[in-house]
């Protein structure tokens, strides 16, 4: 932890990415008393200060509907403005440094494309920003393995890790945590946690909404990028990772690092990449565009506990439902007694769901009349308790974390790079994506619901 910023600065404010999520998380952390911090806004539109506070006013109204306290609207607003610059050149940095100048430290936020943020920190480094700035870097945390590790060696030229929060927000979400909680809270799930009884994991990410009003980002990542190599594996990371030896940061983030570590380097043959009919047609979406809406992959971990145990993991946008969903399907009970009998008993499932509802439900075997010995499926559910109101959103907690220098949530160079080298040799394709219909649930699963 560190002493906390009384200045943020969001390069990229005049983007989707801050229109849908950080003026919404500004405002709850107004609504909690927690906004104490300038928030100067970079760009390189038109704008003025007061564009910016009726994007943000906009925004915010849509966000809090009925519920507006409008005291925290107005805390954002007062706080806002706006500077308007050229990434690339040393004006834009010296006009910041002037404006931050009675700030001690200084949380500045790159919600640029991975491609813009060498030139922000290039220019960063070349002020005395530098000095007191902590860098608040969005995913993804450059394009493949090679330019990660060129950012990082940009990064280290000039600052200390310490200065780095690397973004990845299905780390700060409760749904996330929750996964930790059921695994390491429950002692009867930890010894059937292995290979020794299940069978296979799927995890799903479904989003029914494409890609519209933002194909200048998405074009030119695609989904393996977007949300594979970080949010997927980080669910992967936190159901097959050790129990760590404590909550500090650095154990919980080590215990990540290393089984990503243990992850095989997915190859062609364990992929299906596809694109939605349409998307083509998108504003902004390059002509005869290849980015991939769609990645599904078949995952195999390297080691004791996981050895045998196929992953399947789906991500995609243009899909039937909008949902994320885990499934452990654990090995058939092989008691002898049903072996005589007619009916073999189903397997075991737990299913977690992550969103849009928070629910674990464990389906059980239960006697059935069909036969003497014959089963039927029964479930257990688990709901999580928290009220509503102690929720926190995933990028309020980024920035009061970052701002008060907690690196627990954050993904570690170690964690960003193992993910990298996971989906490294086919992040590059030349094949062509499959074309799937919209409100399906993808290539070759069309008609198939149940992931
Ligand atoms: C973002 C991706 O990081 O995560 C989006 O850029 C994706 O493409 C989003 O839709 C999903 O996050 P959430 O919080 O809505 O599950």
């Amino acid at each position: 932890m560190g002493s906390e910023c009384s200045a943020l600065i969001v390069f990229g404010v005049t983007g989707d990415l801050v229109r849908n999520e950080v003026f919404a998380s500004l405002y709850e952390l107004a609504r909690v008393d927690r906004l104490d911090i300038a928030v100067i806004g970079v760009g390189r539109s038109d704008w003025t200060s007061e564009t910016l506070r009726r994007t943000a006013e906009t925004a915010i109204r849509a966000h809090a509907a009925d519920d507006l306290v409008d005291a925290a609207l107005r805390t954002v607003i007062e706080r806002l403005s706006y500077v308007r610059g050229d990434y690339t050149s040393p004006d834009l940095y010296e006009t910041l440094a002037k404006v931050v100048v009675d700030h001690e430290l200084v949380l500045c936020y790159l919600a640029v494309p991975p491609t813009v943020f060498p030139a922000v920190v290039r220019g960063l480094a070349d002020t005395e920003i530098r000095l007191r700035a902590r860098l608040l870097i969005e995913k993804p945390f450059g394009s493949d393995l090679e330019s990660a590790r060129q950012l990082s060696a940009l990064i280290d030229e000039t600052f200390d890790e310490h200065q780095l929060f690397a973004v990845d927000h299905y780390l700060q979400k409760e749904s996330l945590q929750n996964l930790l909680v059921l695994r390491f809270a429950n002692r009867v799930l930890e010894p059937v946690w292995n290979n020794e009884h299940i069978d296979s994991v799927s995890i799903v990410m479904a989003e029914q909404f494409g890609i519209e009003g933002r194909a200048g980002f998405f074009d030119s990542n695609g989904n393996l990028r977007d949300v594979v190599q970080n949010h997927v594996l980080q669910v992967v990371a936190a159901l097959a990772m050790e129990p760590p030896a404590s909550a500090l940061p650095e154990e919980v983030s080590g215990r990540r690092a290393m089984v990503l570590g243990d992850v095989q380097s997915l190859a062609f043959g364990d992929v299906v990449f596809g694109q939605y009919d349409g998307y083509l047609d998108v504003d902004g979406v390059q002509p005869g565009s290849t980015t991939d809406t769609f990645v599904r992959a078949e995952l195999r971990i390297n080691n004791d506990r996981w050895a045998g145990v196929a992953w399947h993991v789906a991500a995609g946008k243009g899909l039937a439902a909008t949902k994320s969903e885990i499934v452990i399907t654990f090995k058939v009970a092989s008691a002898p007694m049903f072996n005589a009998q007619d009916c073999v008993p189903e397997p075991n499932r737990l299913c977690i769901s992550m969103a849009p509802t928070e629910l674990a439900t464990l389906t059980l075997q239960a006697r059935s009349s069909t036969a003497p010995l014959g089963t039927a499926k029964t479930a257990l559910e688990s709901a999580d308790s928290y009220r509503p109101d102690e929720r926190v959103d995933a990028y309020t907690r980024i920035f009061d974390d970052a701002r008060r220098g907690d690196h627990t949530q954050f993904a570690s160079r170690a964690e960003v790079e193992a993910c990298w080298r996971v989906v490294n040799d086919v992040v590059h394709r030349a094949a062509p994506p499959v074309v799937y219909a919209r409100g399906t649930w993808g290539p070759e699963l069309s008609d198939k619901r149940d992931w």
